[in-house]
């Protein structure tokens, strides 16, 4: 069959549709007509199968790019636009030799193919959000899918002669501002910025991987600090699941392919037409409701939800109090056509105020207890509780056990922070995400070496402060490795300054000139990832790709 495929291709092109008969593709092909015809029906069963070979091949470059939805949009454009050309290139003059064919269905089989290519493309350029300066992201992917058929439509010229000049247009046209190319030395990034390092990213995902199959709970990862689905996909693959803390970032992660996600701060009645429309597009997006009030909304809408009931563990934040309104919540839900009740639902936020490793396993104990007990009040009811929900970085870290239990939502472990550090929920040298900023200027008076990153681009987040771990704004790491600088810590900010000291006797002038990078290790990374669009991510002191982020609500 591939034989007979290759020599109607052939024919096909040099020959012209009149001339490429039934007998003539055989002999070419070094088979019997016979033979042929056992396999395809006639002439247009055979260049069906010419064009079905090559729209394959076309629609085959889509998919590595599937998994890596928020890698650097000019390698991925680059390398969706190249494999496109290759294809082309690899069968010289079919696409324009089947685009001429009369048959409908070839037609229609090449539209297709190539709508979506195009369509893959806008969505990379849409993707790519305030990093490109494109208008009509269709009009763009047109434009340049339109532009590789102009040149591997040719025969005549050089591969890759036709690559470079593909590549300069989706330069032209996507203006890929702020994109430092993949190799540049963390040293010449542009700052202040927001560097993520990979190696320690991925050894944090993997270790709560770990722990949650050794406690033998789901992993439902809290994306509220990272909200990137680049980093989501590293967590736990491409559809979820996820807990998600905005609407913004339900949308974004649907969006992104990622089907699973729980909605992870009380709901109320306005924001349910919007959670309808994600829902609506096949992504299932599960609430926590914790008012009756609020429960009766959700009956009442035309809407299907899915549904946790929130408790509170002691945090004294959000969640149901007492067992009346947990049990008239749950029977309203629970008897409600288009509402599913999938459990209950905490947070042992207060983990966050406790001293020592057995208070934080205390909290972690009562954040299970009150879940489980919850949970069996509602089956005690009669009514069904599959899902028990609990989590938080340090009563993930060290819980002692969690019996009854079928998931945690810990978020802060992915890319960790000086307060985490700081009540062991992980090393310092585990940090995976921090600020680079360049030395603005030396006040050898004051002692104090003054950076490009303040109260903006740390944010003012103090929650180290009063604790045996103070880091005032952050501590200071090397550039290229992320080893700490023993003693530099930014003291106070202006809004674009931040003021270095040495709380270990003298400056080091000669270490930190002015022009010289430092990267800033955050007390909270939650708050300070939060005024960026974008990480970049490096390994080994390099810059390996950039990573969109959301933001806002
Ligand atoms: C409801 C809920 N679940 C899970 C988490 C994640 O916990 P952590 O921030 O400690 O990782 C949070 C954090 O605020 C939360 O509010």
């Amino acid at each position: 069959v591939d034989a007979i495929l290759s020599a109607a291709e052939e024919m096909l092109v040099s020959k012209g549709l009149d001339r490429t008969t039934t007998n003539r593709i055989a002999e070419r092909a070094g088979v019997s007509v016979g033979t042929l015809y056992q396999y395809f029906d006639d002439k247009e069963a055979v260049f069906d199968g010419v064009a079905s070979r090559f729209t394959e091949a076309l629609a085959a470059q889509t998919m590595p790019l599937a998994g890596a939805s928020e890698a650097d949009i000019a390698t991925q454009l680059q390398s969706l636009l190249h494999a496109t050309a290759a294809v082309t290139h690899q069968h010289p003059g079919l696409m324009t030799a089947l685009q001429a064919l009369p048959s409908e269905a070839i037609q229609e089989r090449m539209t297709r193919v190539r709508g979506s290519l195009i369509q893959r493309v806008a969505d990379w350029i849409r993707a790519a959000g305030d990093r490109v300066a494109v208008k009509h992201p269709e009009h763009t992917a047109r434009h340049l899918m339109l532009l590789i058929e102009a040149h591997c439509a040719a025969l005549t010229g050089h591969t890759e002669a036709r690559l470079q000049s593909i590549d300069s247009e989706l330069h032209r046209l996507l203006d890929l501002r702020h994109a430092p190319p993949a190799g540049t030395p963390v040293s010449e990034l542009p700052t202040p910025c927001l560097v993520l390092d990979q190696s320690r990213l991925d050894s944090n995902l993997a270790r709560m991987r770990q722990r949650a199959d050794d406690l033998g709970v789901q992993l439902r990862p809290h994306i509220k600090t990272t909200k990137s689905a680049a980093v989501a996909t590293h967590a736990v693959g491409p559809e979820g699941p996820l807990t998600v803390s905005t609407l913004r970032e339900a949308e974004y992660f649907a969006a992104h392919g990622f089907t699973d996600l729980t909605y992870a701060v009380a709901i109320i009645p306005d924001r349910l037409d919007r959670v309808a429309a994600i829902t609506a597009s096949g992504v299932r997006v599960a609430l926590f409701v914790e008012s009756v009030a609020v429960a009766r909304a959700l009956v009442d809408h035309p809407g299907t939800f899915d549904v946790f009931i929130e408790l509170d563990c002691g945090e004294d934040r959000t969640g149901v109090q007492e067992s009346t309104a947990l049990l008239t919540i749950a029977t309203l839900l629970h008897s409600a056509p288009r509402c599913v009740l999938r459990g209950v639902a905490t947070h042992g936020g207060h983990s966050y105020g406790a001293h020592t490793h057995a208070e934080r396993a205390a909290v972690a104990e009562q954040e299970r207890r009150v879940a489980v007990e919850a949970a069996e009040t509602l089956r005690q009811a009669g009514v069904p509780c599959p899902e028990v929900s609990v989590g938080s970085t340090p009563t993930a870290v060290h819980a002692a056990h969690l019996t009854g239990v079928t998931e945690m939502r810990p978020g802060v472990y992915t890319l960790g922070d000086l307060f985490q550090a700081g009540i062991g929920s992980h090393t310092l040298d585990d940090i995976a995400c921090s600020v680079l900023a360049t030395v603005l200027s030396h006040r050898r008076a004051a002692g104090t070496v003054v950076i490009d990153a303040g109260g903006l681009a740390l944010s003012k987040d103090r929650s180290t402060a009063g604790r045996p771990f103070d880091a005032d704004y952050g501590l200071l790491a090397d550039a290229h490795t992320g080893a700490i600088l023993p003693g530099l810590r930014v003291a106070s900010v202006h809004q674009e300054h931040g003021m270095v000291t040495c709380t270990t006797g003298e400056m080091c002038w000669d270490r930190l000139p002015v022009g010289s990078r430092v990267r800033v290790l955050p007390n909270h990374i939650c708050m300070t990832a939060a005024m960026y669009g974008h990480y970049h991510v490096v390994l080994d002191g390099r810059l390996e790709t950039i990573w969109r982020r959301t933001n806002g609500w």
